[in-house]
């Protein structure tokens, strides 16, 4: 069976699954200074409930899921939800974390079958580091990163959200740490969510003024690479380099987006810069068949909308960003 088709002729073959909406870092961008009012616990999917949802999934036609936060390293045992939905078979699963407990989990992810990895780091000087994210160690960080590149996974895409007046002096520094190391760059625009939002849009950097920089000081040259995520890619000429620029607000990709958010709770959101869900833990817990669970699932395509609205103000979304990891 594949019925995930929306109304805009869109395929949808990607999940993305949030773990848990708590985090271990507080970047300005994402959570609020102090911020504690995180879901219960109690209220999380199990790793039985996330495992049915998905096996649906994959008889409707999804090949790709990304398991996120928060920070998914903070659930317990997520190694061993890892390995329940390799054992699905689904071709790409992959993860996005902050990288401070993957020194540790790098190897066992790997092993338990998460084939990508996408590691947020915004900034290399270590006191800047901890300003943005709220007191985190760059330390941790590198190590996870190394232990990362020696467990094997290829590629490593280090996520930056560029910041204007924060981070944006050094766009050349992380450039040179990725050719050194081998990963893959991304710049992403900072969208205006939660109630960080108007904060962030102070922040916000136009990506196409940062493409035309770095292009006098770098020969880049277009490049298709295979993942299905919304970043468009450069590679530096010269060197192994790919540089992807994610660009929400100065140059929308949602004609293609191919995806859907399952947050820690249940609810499935049908765009990030939208409102429009469907709660499948209520449907779950009620007792419903696979039959019905795929119904609702198809039913919920139905209502994903066009494109988000992160151009409108006021700002319309203010569901935190660490509900649906990005
Ligand atoms: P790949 O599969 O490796 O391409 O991953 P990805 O880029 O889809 O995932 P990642 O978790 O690394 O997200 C990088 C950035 O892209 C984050 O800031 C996400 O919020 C943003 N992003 C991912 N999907 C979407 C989307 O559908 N819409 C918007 N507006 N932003 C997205
Ligand atoms: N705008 C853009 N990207 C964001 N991320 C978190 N919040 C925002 C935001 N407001 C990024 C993280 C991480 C990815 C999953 O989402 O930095 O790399
Ligand atoms: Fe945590 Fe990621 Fe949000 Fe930063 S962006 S606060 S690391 S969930």
């Amino acid at each position: 069976m594949d019925a995930l088709i929306d109304r805009f002729h869109r395929r949808i073959e990607y999940v993305r699954v949030s773990v848990t909406d708590r985090c271990d870092l507080r970047c300005t961008y994402c959570l609020p200074k102090g911020f504690k009012e995180f879901d219960e616990p109690e209220g999380w999917l199990t790793f039985d409930e996330i495992e049915r949802i998905l096996r649906v999934f994959v008889r409707l036609g999804v090949h790709r899921v990304r398991i996120t936060g928060g920070e998914p390293l903070v659930r317990r045992n997520v190694v061993d939800l890892v390995s329940r939905l390799a054992g699905l078979g689904i071709p790409d699963l992959s993860l996005s974390t902050n990288g401070v407990r993957l020194a540790r989990l790098a190897r066992p992810l790997r092993a338990a079958g998460v084939s990508r990895l996408n590691v947020s780091l915004d900034s290399l000087r270590p006191d800047r580091f901890s300003e943005i994210t709220g007191g985190g160690r760059l330390r941790k960080v590198c190590d996870g990163l190394m232990a990362a590149k020696s467990a094997g996974f290829s590629p490593i895409k280090i996520n930056t959200v560029a910041m204007r007046g924060v981070n944006d002096d050094e766009f050349e520094d992380l450039i040179e740490f990725c050719i050194v190391h081998g990963f893959m760059w991304r710049l992403i625009e900072t969208m205006p969510i939660g109630s960080t939002g108007r904060a962030a849009q102070k922040q916000y950097l136009d990506l196409q003024s940062v493409r035309l920089r770095l292009a006098e000081r770098y020969d880049l040259v277009p490049v298709v690479v295979p993942g299905g995520g919304p970043a468009r890619y450069l590679r530096v000429s010269g060197t192994d380099l790919v540089i992807g620029f994610i660009t929400p607000i100065s140059q929308h990709f949602c004609e293609t987006c191919n995806r859907v958010r399952l947050a820690a709770d249940g609810t499935l959101y049908l765009c990030l810069g939208q409102e429009h869900s469907v709660d499948l833990r209520a449907l779950l817990r009620a007792d419903a068949s696979d039959e019905a669970l795929a119904e609702t699932i198809v039913a919920a395509v139905g209502l994903k909308p066009e494109r988000h609205e992160f151009h409108e103000f006021p700002q319309k979304i203010m569901r935190l960003m660490a509900r649906t990891g990005g």
